[in-house]
């Protein structure tokens, strides 16, 4: 099978088409036929050797994490999916990727994809909404009525992150530029800060939490527009302690990343506001729920972009811009 991988760490990974054999499965994964692929900036990222330390591969590695497809087998312990289903999920942090013909999928980390949704459309999913449903419910517990600040928010994770900060009973505020304010506006945001325009560290303030998505010093800046007791959760870093504990990483990883975040851990405790830094987790049961919620038309994927596999290099380019409104998806078997 047709597969995009990565044969190196560095600044000359290799990239490039390969010729894999088809997996082969264990009991309770299944091997599903890739339709689309949604892209992530750390699938460029993962490339450069910054996350080795973290999530493990076997070079060659196939690239991308994110997939919508149909089922063609299931090991013998799977129980809620059949050949024939049309499926999405994460591969994030398994040691797999997504570009490619097949994919080797858990149970444990799939969903059945939404009727209405084409399968570009339920590609573009998985990583940006599992992203934003735990930052925001299970690490800040957003409630009805809380102010949720969410930087760049016509991005992949901004476009996600407005709509169920909304669905969870939120107001949301975001920054834009010029070109993307209708843009975040209809995805429900309530205060929309032009940052071409206007500093909105100057114009927000009040918030309960705030997402970092974005690096340099938005981090800080975010944190000076939150109420006491506020929360930031980052998903740029700086890596923290709390990060190398829940990995079982060593300790010289948690003493680093310890020293990496205690600038700002310090800044924030000095407003009394919270940090910390999130890295999403593949959750077949929590991507059912966000499924119901695109099924019920509550949220809906929002695309800037589909390339063929044959193209994917181009795709994967153009995300690492950083100017996609929404999602880049990668078609492998058109429709
Ligand atoms: N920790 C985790 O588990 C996790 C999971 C997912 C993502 N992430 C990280 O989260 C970050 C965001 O991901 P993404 O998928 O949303 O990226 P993305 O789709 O590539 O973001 C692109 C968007 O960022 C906007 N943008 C760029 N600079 C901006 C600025 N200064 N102010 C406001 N908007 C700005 C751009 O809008 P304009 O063209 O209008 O500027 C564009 O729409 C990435 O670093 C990613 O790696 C982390």
């Amino acid at each position: 099978m047709k597969a995009l991988t990565f044969k190196r760490y560095g600044k000359s990974p290799e990239i490039g088409f390969t010729d894999l054999p088809r997996p082969t499965l264990q009991p309770d994964e299944m091997l599903v036929e890739v339709h689309a692929v949604g892209l992530n900036p750390i699938d460029n990222m993962i490339t450069t050797g910054m996350f080795k330390p973290v999530l493990k591969f076997q070079l060659p590695a196939t690239m991308g994490s994110d997939l919508a497809g149909v089922v063609k087998e299931v090991g013998s312990r799977v129980k809620r999916f059949k050949p024939g289903d049309a499926v999405f999920a994460s591969l994030f942090d398994l040691g797999t990727g997504s570009l490619a013909e097949y994919a080797v999928v858990p149970e444990r980390v799939a969903a059945f994809k939404p009727a209405n949704l084409d399968f570009v459309q339920a590609a573009s999913v998985p990583m940006v909404a599992l992203t934003s449903w735990q930052a925001m419910k299970e690490r800040a517990g957003v409630r009805p009525g809380q102010k949720v600040f969410i930087p760049a928010g016509s991005g992949g994770i901004g476009t996600m992150a407005i709509q169920l900060a909304k669905h969870f009973g939120a107001k949301v505020g975001t920054t834009t530029s010029t070109a993307n304010v209708e843009l975040v506006r209809g995805l429900g945001a309530d205060e929309v800060i032009d940052y071409k325009k206007q500093a909105f560290e100057k114009q927000l303030s009040g918030y309960d939490m705030a997402l970092g998505t974005l690096k340099g010093d938005e981090i800080e800046k975010s944190i000076g527009i939150l109420r006491a007791g506020g929360k930031i959760v980052s998903l740029v870093g700086p890596l923290d302690a709390a990060f190398a504990t829940a990995r079982r990483l060593n300790f010289i990883l948690k003493f680093v990343f310890g020293l990496m975040s205690r600038k700002i851990r310090q800044l924030a405790a000095k407003q009394n506001v919270s940090f910390s830094f999130l890295f999403v987790r593949p959750d077949g049961g929590q991507l059912s729920e966000i499924g119901e919620l695109l099924q019920a038309g509550q949220v809906r994927p929002v695309i800037d972009q589909v390339f063929p596999f044959q193209k994917a290099c181009e795709a994967l380019e153009y995300l690492a811009q950083g100017r996609a409104k929404g999602k880049v998806v990668v078609q492998i078997k058109p429709d």
